[in-house]
């Protein structure tokens, strides 16, 4: 009886061994693919996801339709506002107020954009309506 016992104890430490070699070799080869993976990633050359160009990172805005005439659209991912004149054409506006930064919402209702740090005020083509901001609003290439 005492022989068996003892033989059952040994086959459970077999196994238990066995199960945590086997363990073993698995994490071994997980840290190997996880290291593999990580020297691959440093060492292959990453695609380009934003195209660019001369000028900076090119965005696309979509069809011309999408744009109403006299309207002002965000584009939050490229920090500029599209704006499509009455005259049907386009300007590309940066965000940034050109008295000290702040970030310029535009007010549909009353079509201006007002910067809520200073009052300054720009009309739909960027152009300074209202002080302190010394200039018109960036533009970018359409
Ligand atoms: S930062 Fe816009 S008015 Fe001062």
């Amino acid at each position: 009886m005492h022989e068996k016992v003892e033989n059952q104890q040994n086959s459970t430490k077999a196994s238990r061994r066995s199960f945590f070699n086997k363990l073993w070799i698995f994490l071994g080869f997980v840290a190997f693919a996880e290291f593999i993976s990580v020297v691959g990633a440093f060492l292959l050359p990453q695609k380009k996801r934003i195209k660019t160009s001369n000028f900076g990172p090119i965005i696309e805005a979509g069809p011309v339709e999408k744009f109403p005439l006299d309207s002002v659209t965000a584009f939050i991912r490229g920090k500029f506002y599209l704006s499509r004149l009455e005259d049907g054409g386009f300007l590309a506006l940066s965000r940034k107020c050109t008295h000290l930064g702040c970030t310029i919402p535009w007010i549909s209702k009353e079509k201006n954009f007002a910067c809520p740090c200073h009052s300054s005020a720009f009309d739909i083509r960027g152009e300074v309506i209202s002080p302190p901001a010394p200039r018109a609003l960036d533009i970018y290439h359409v």
